[in-house]
């Protein structure tokens, strides 16, 4: 059987592929479960420090959940869908191990909310946002409802959500969704690039931005107090001891 999902690990960096393109890389049963795997390992090797997501072919990221899946439909059926998906998008946004979304097509739908859970995304000029769920009498379901709104705005949200339509890499960088838009070639060496630095620092201290800055979501007096718990933990740690005898010494910092 084809490999829905590839994978590759160069010299500490995993990337992982969506790899259906003649399918626009849709999420269907297949690619999820697989999603899963890959994600499991980007955390049981040690020897991996960070992971970019991206879709095979230059057409798409990924055009959405497996449509051709949905027929078999009821209430319980469809909670039961968004929740697995909720649940694989939580374990990407709350990956100690940083995962930039590098979006190099279309990103619709649960494209578009694969994107929105890694910790931020790079787009190629070619790239296109949204959520058309509406269109097909459905809502984004994996999570999509709650990170645009919290990325974008309520009111741009909810009118992604309300009108279906889709918007150009130019537009998405305009109101932060996209940190950088480059040239479709450059996509991958650009994203690498940005790993590579984010992954030269210390993995203790990425871990923690990770964990306070999602607890920004919790409230003010909850994210404070995971605040000082992930400064506590970084404070304490041996790459910080390293970090700052580097500074003193005005030599780059060796972490582990
Ligand atoms: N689920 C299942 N199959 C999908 C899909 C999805 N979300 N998105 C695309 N495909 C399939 C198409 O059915 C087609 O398959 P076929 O060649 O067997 O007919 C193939 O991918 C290529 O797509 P096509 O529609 O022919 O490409 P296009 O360039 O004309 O249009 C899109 C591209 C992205 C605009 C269009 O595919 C689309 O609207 N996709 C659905 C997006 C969506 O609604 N996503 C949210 C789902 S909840």
């Amino acid at each position: 059987m084809e490999n829905v999902i590839l994978t590759e690990k160069k010299e500490g960096l995993m990337t992982i592929t969506i790899n259906r393109p003649e399918k626009l890389n849709a999420l269907n049963a297949s690619v999820l479960q697989s999603l899963q795997e890959a994600l499991h390992e980007l955390q049981s090797d040690a020897s991996l420090r960070g992971c970019i997501i991206t879709g095979a072919g230059e057409k798409a990221f990924v055009a959405g959940a497996d449509v051709t899946e949905f027929m078999k439909a009821d209430r319980q059926i469809g909670k039961e869908l968004a929740e697995l998906g909720q649940q694989l998008f939580l374990t990407i946004e709350r990956s100690p191990k940083p995962i930039i979304a590098a979006v190099n097509g279309y990103a619709l739908g649960g494209g578009c909310e694969l994107a929105l859970a890694c910790h931020f995304r790079i787009a190629s000029d070619t790239a296109r946002f949204g959520q058309p769920e509406v269109n097909l009498g459905i809502i984004p379901g994996y999570g999509g409802s709650q990170r645009l709104t919290r990325l974008i705005g309520k009111g741009r949200a909810m009118e992604w959500m309300m009108t279906g339509e889709s918007y150009d890499a130019q537009e998405a960088w305009r109101i932060g969704l996209v940190n950088h838009v480059c040239p479709a070639a450059e996509l991958q060496s650009f994203t690498e690039a940005k790993m590579r630095m984010i992954i030269s620092k210390s993995k203790i201290a990425l871990a923690q931005i990770i964990k306070a800055t999602n607890a920004s979501e919790a409230g003010v007096d909850e994210g404070m107090k995971s605040e000082a718990a992930c400064f506590g933990v970084a404070f304490a740690s041996d790459d910080m001891q390293e970090g700052v005898k580097a500074f003193i010494e005005k030599r780059k910092p060796q972490f582990q």
